[in-house]
């Protein structure tokens, strides 16, 4: 006698729950591939971009906290791509760093993502093989974690930050990716700025109506400084983890590559008047990166401050002060230089690292080597000192968990997994080492990573 399908399920009604392997339905897909996308105004001509299924930025994945996401990539393109979920306190086995925690898929082949979502807020994907040509030229994403209780807003919008470096003649991403120049210097920088693959981005809004805004810097290098004008606002969460208390936004907002800040803004001008979403522009002026055009009124009155975003877990950082304390130099760059470094597994001067495209390090270490920076035990407190030796500013970012500054006094910062650190600066971050695996450290100015400043932790 052969089952029916209806004889199978009352017969598994009786054992528990667990679905077989074999029983999971194929994830959704998430396509890599190229597509022609009119980047530039009108009249230039439209760029061909390498994007996730089509679209630039990427189809925004929203997912509730405490689901589980899981994607197919599908891997369209000519090159070998794998997709790193950025900010995600994820399996390590998922983060999607090629050559670390997974073998790049191959053009043609397929790979599934899947791994649970702990944390809400604002996250991002991308490429993480190559990463410094496959995000430049489109492959990014918002990824959305969902508070099962959100905050009172009326709307919320995501808002991805990007610009891109386009040949004004074809439409084609201009240079070269591996340019030195760009690489020993800040970076790759675009000729235009936008939001959402817009350059002329614009939101439509009432009078006191209350946006949450979830701004994500998916630039290459560019450090985005942000001002809102006629809007008040406050930031409840920065790289996706909320802040114990809202703070009001009254200077300017800085974003640095692969950051994220979420501002809850009231919208106070009137009918008729400005609003935007500012941005400090190369020729030292302001101007509007999201013009929002105002009509009507939402409401008589502008509402009470918000209320701060439920926390997420683990968001503690005990045993800071008995800690160790490792030290890690970031040298080289145009300008600087430095003495030594070792790449490959030798140790080279400055110029045979330049011979060899590499221009910095990280704690002596010029690109991803052999052994960790650090291995830490599950469960121990991690404390390290970003020291920024070069006459350039990083954006440095840990994969896999996210960390605390720690302030001169030992007071601890707001939870991050992104930190700048000025030229001759340093910042020290402290986190819970409580996520097993080999999780990069690296600037997140792409073209560093990509020329020595990546360098990797361990924790067993
Ligand atoms: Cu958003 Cu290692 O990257
Ligand atoms: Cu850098």
């Amino acid at each position: 006698m052969s089952f029916t399908r209806r004889a199978f399920c009352t017969g598994l009604a009786a054992v528990p729950l667990t679905r077989p392997a074999w029983a999971q339905a194929e994830a959704p897909r998430l396509t890599a591939r190229t597509a022609t996308i009119q980047l530039a105004p009108e009249g230039y001509p439209a760029t061909e971009v390498w994007s996730y299924d089509g679209l630039l930025p990427g189809p925004q994945i929203r997912a509730q906290q405490g689901s589980r996401l899981s994607r197919r990539l599908v891997n369209d393109l000519q090159v070998p791509t794998s997709v790193h979920w950025h900010g995600i306190r994820i399996d390590n086995a998922m983060d999607g760093v090629a050559g670390l925690t997974q073998e790049p898929v191959p053009p043609g082949a397929s790979f599934d993502y899947a791994f649970d979502l702990p944390d809400a807020g604002t996250y991002w994907y991308h490429a993480h093989t190559n990463s410094m040509e496959q995000v430049a030229r489109g492959l990014s994403g918002a990824l959305i974690v969902e508070e099962n209780a959100p905050p009172d807003v009326d709307r919320d919008e995501v808002l991805m930050l990007d610009d891109w470096l386009l040949d004004p003649e074809t439409g084609g991403f201009a240079g070269d990716f591996e340019a030195p120049m760009m690489r020993s210097h800040a970076g790759r920088m675009g000729n235009l700025t936008g939001i959402n693959g817009r350059f002329d981005f614009s939101l439509e809004a009432q009078q006191n109506e209350r946006l949450r805004l979830r701004l994500i810097n998916a630039a290459n290098a560019r450090i985005f400084v942000l001002r809102l004008e006629g809007m008040t606002g406050w930031t409840v969460a920065l790289d996706g983890m909320p802040l114990a208390q809202p703070e009001p936004v009254s200077a300017e907002i800085i974003l640095a590559p692969a950051q994220r800040v979420d501002l809850i803004v009231d919208v106070t001008a009137e009918e008729g008047t400005p609003a935007a979403l500012l941005s400090y522009a190369d020729d030292d002026s302001w101007q509007a990166l999201a013009e929002v055009t105002v009509s009507g009124l939402k409401s008589a009155a502008p509402r009470a401050a918000p209320a701060p975003l439920p926390p997420n877990p683990r968001m503690q950082v005990p045993g800071v002060a008995e800690a160790e304390l490792r030290e890690m130099r970031m040298e080289g760059g145009a300008m600087r230089g430095m003495a030594s470094g070792r790449f490959e597994g030798q140790d080279m001067d400055f110029q045979q690292l330049v011979q060899r495209g590499q221009f910095w390090a990280l704690a002596g270490q010029v690109g991803r080597g052999e052994a960790p920076f650090a291995r830490y035990a599950r469960g121990e407190t991690a404390r390290i000192r970003l020291v920024n030796d070069t006459v350039f500013p990083h954006a440095m970012h840990l994969h896999g968990m996210h960390f605390r500054t720690v302030a001169a006094d030992g007071s601890l910062g707001p939870m991050r997994d992104t930190v700048l650190v000025m030229p001759q600066e340093s910042a020290e971050i402290a986190f819970v080492a409580d996520n097993p695996g080999k999780w990069l450290l690296h600037c997140h100015m792409l073209g560093h990573a990509a020329s020595g400043m990546t360098n990797w932790i361990e924790v067993a």
